[in-house]
């Protein structure tokens, strides 16, 4: 999707692109309960719909006090609902087809009342008779005072949701509108639809571990100055977000980078090539997946200086000699053939700016990888820092498929396609 698209050209660009790689739009309820977070809900079905799904809102009578239903209106592109007995609400949407619409239906904000009538199977006002009637899966976003959530009957009713495979996003912790600090805060509408991705998502990396490298690494020169290069560690980020939302277990080991931690990602830092390299030997036994797409420094300062280097130090109008020495190839090293390695998909990536496919063939032969990604660093919207990407995939044994330009979260959903696909063809082979 691009930035400079507004209103309904960004939504239909969303829906057609979750068409095209198989993954349609769905139909989200989001109900909410009566406190200060549902300020935050209209932020929220945005977001939906801009991801491409559609979206009906439906409001306890306390949550119309807090969030105007005419926002959410507007926002949704639907009529919102708040009463069960409204001859004219329901001559539009009966609340059973409401229930059975839904493919998901968010709870946000989840009030400790709303969780505890939806523990006990109460239907007493529309939203928990929608609760009660649906067979879509739930998601529910709690908020409420510290004390409240800390409460044993409402833990008890978490476990009770819980226990019927409620799933559940934060609540973080911060300041609360109360006045409290600490957990209660309702997670970012960013981080509930994050969450409803994954939802939403078929498990096809369920109980599999994956390792992804991102960022660039940062090779030291003095206690203050290193050598580094552009990658922005996006498109690594989008990976470990997509396998995330896939079911996998995923382990980041990120190079320095600005991004904040993908929702159910287990991230270790590391700054240069060698620190990279050995997280990476730490994890990789137990991982089924790796996939190496952190720029990583080819060469090193020979020898990081203990103190800053200083130009008064200097012969007056000297220059600076540095001596670099190799880094080691990560990902040829655990691509390299072997035992465990067999049942291994090991992914590769190269930023090449001339003669893309040609390079890219004889890098994916070099280092032995199972699909290569190819990046056309000539290109100015994409590559590096950008937040779209255009690639090609390399396998061994088959043509070149290039990908129209993409937003990388959707580059990330074709190459663990591609990857399932390669997993599929060996697990029928053995
Ligand atoms: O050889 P080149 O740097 O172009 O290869 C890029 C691929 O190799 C990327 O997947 C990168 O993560 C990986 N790589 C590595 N260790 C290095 C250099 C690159 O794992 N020292």
């Amino acid at each position: 999707m691009r930035d400079d698209q507004t209103g309904p050209a960004r939504d239909r660009e969303g829906r057609a692109a979750r068409e095209e790689r198989g993954r349609p739009p769905r139909r989200i309820v989001v109900v909410s309960g009566g406190g200060i977070a549902a300020y935050k809900i209209p932020d929220l079905v945005r977001k939906l719909v801009r991801a491409g799904h559609s979206v009906r809102c439906a409001l306890t009578p306390a949550a119309a006090s807090f969030v105007s239903p005419l926002a959410l209106q507007t926002v949704s592109g639907e009529p919102v609902r708040q009463s069960l007995l409204d001859p004219g609400e329901e001559g539009q949407i009966g609340h059973i087809d409401l229930a059975d619409w839904a493919e998901l239906v968010i709870v946000a904000p989840a009030t400790a009342n709303l969780l505890a009538r939806m523990a006990h199977g109460l239907a007493d006002d529309l939203v928990t008779t929608v609760l009660l009637a649906t067979r879509a899966p739930v998601l529910v976003a709690p908020a409420m005072n510290l004390n409240m959530w800390d409460h044993p009957a409402t833990r008890q009713n978490l476990d009770i949701l819980r226990s019927r495979g409620v799933h559940m996003v934060g609540p973080d912790s911060g300041e609360l509108a109360c006045g409290w600090e600490g957990a209660g805060r309702m997670s970012e509408p960013a981080a509930i639809a994050e969450v409803a991705e994954s939802v939403l998502c078929p498990d096809t990396l369920a109980g599999e571990r994956v390792l992804i490298t991102a960022g660039g690494t940062r090779e030291a020169l003095d206690p203050v100055r290193a050598l580094t290069n552009r990658s922005s560690g996006k498109m690594g980020y989008a990976l470990a977000a997509e396998a995330a939302r896939r079911g996998a277990e995923v382990v980041l080991v990120s190079a320095p980078t600005n991004l904040p931690i993908p929702v159910g990602v287990r991230r270790v830092d590391v700054e240069s090539a060698l620190e990279m390299r050995s997280a990476v030997l730490d994890e990789i036994d137990a991982c089924g997946i790796a996939i190496c797409c952190a720029a990583v420094a080819d060469f090193r300062p020979a020898e990081a200086a203990s103190r800053k280097i200083k130009k008064e130090d200097l012969e007056p109008d000297a220059g600076l000699r540095l001596e670099l020495v190799r880094n080691p190839d990560i990902l040829a090293e655990i691509a390299a053939p072997g035992g465990e390695r067999a049942r291994r998909v090991v992914v590769g990536f190269a930023a090449e700016s001339h003669d893309v496919i040609g390079a890219s063939e004889r890098k994916l032969a070099r280092k032995g990888c199972d699909l290569l990604v190819a990046n056309d660093i000539s290109r100015r919207d994409a590559g590096f820092e950008t937040d779209t990407n255009a690639v090609i995939l390399l396998e061994p044994g088959a043509g070149p498929e290039e990908l129209p330009l993409l937003p990388k979260g959707e580059v990330a959903a074709r190459i663990l396609d591609r990857v399932d696909k390669i997993r599929g063809e060996r697990s029928s082979r053995s």
